[in-house]
């Protein structure tokens, strides 16, 4: 059985219905369990007995990840513990341009974290297709993780 872990850090609630929806994609697969953790509870072993990673976090400050929770978990990853590792990122956004998104993906890719996708962005409220978008990356997620 192979294990996906999605991680997340809400807000308002938008990004916890991107997790949820990732978490059922990445269900929708034989061979995998999934856990849905919201980063307050989640710690840096949650990633490294995982065989892949969907973390998710909205746009917030001037475009980068929450500061109080979820910006230091990703900071505790380091590069060896992510290489080779697939990793899906998703988040919320309210009036940019997802540039915060854009600097997460180069960031975790210069950790060695193997991206499944690129970062999957939606605007405020997911609306059905952008939840629908939210299962195709989680199916994607657990595809890579059978493949490992
Ligand atoms: C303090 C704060 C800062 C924000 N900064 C940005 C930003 O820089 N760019 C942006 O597009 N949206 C920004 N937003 C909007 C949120 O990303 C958006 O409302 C998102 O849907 C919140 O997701 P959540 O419900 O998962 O918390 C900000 C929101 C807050 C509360």
């Amino acid at each position: 059985m192979k294990k996906i872990v999605v991680i997340y850090w809400s807000g308002t609630g938008n990004t916890e219905q991107m997790a949820t929806a990732v978490a059922d994609g990445a269900k929708n697969n034989d061979g995998v369990s999934v856990e849905l953790i919201a980063v307050s509870n989640a710690s840096k072993s949650n990633v490294l007995e995982a065989d892949a990673v969907a973390l998710g976090c909205p746009s917030m400050g001037d475009e980068v990840l929450e500061e109080t929770e979820m910006e230091p978990f990703v900071k505790t990853l380091q590069a060896a513990e992510l290489t080779g590792k697939p990793l899906a990122l998703f988040g919320s956004y309210g009036w940019g341009e997802g540039q915060w998104m854009t600097d997460w993906v180069e960031r975790m890719k210069g950790l060695g974290a193997v991206l499944v996708a690129d970062g999957l962005i939606v605007q405020e409220v997911p609306n059905e297709e952008g939840l629908s978008l939210c299962k195709e990356l989680g199916m994607k997620l657990a595809l890579s993780a059978v493949k490992e």
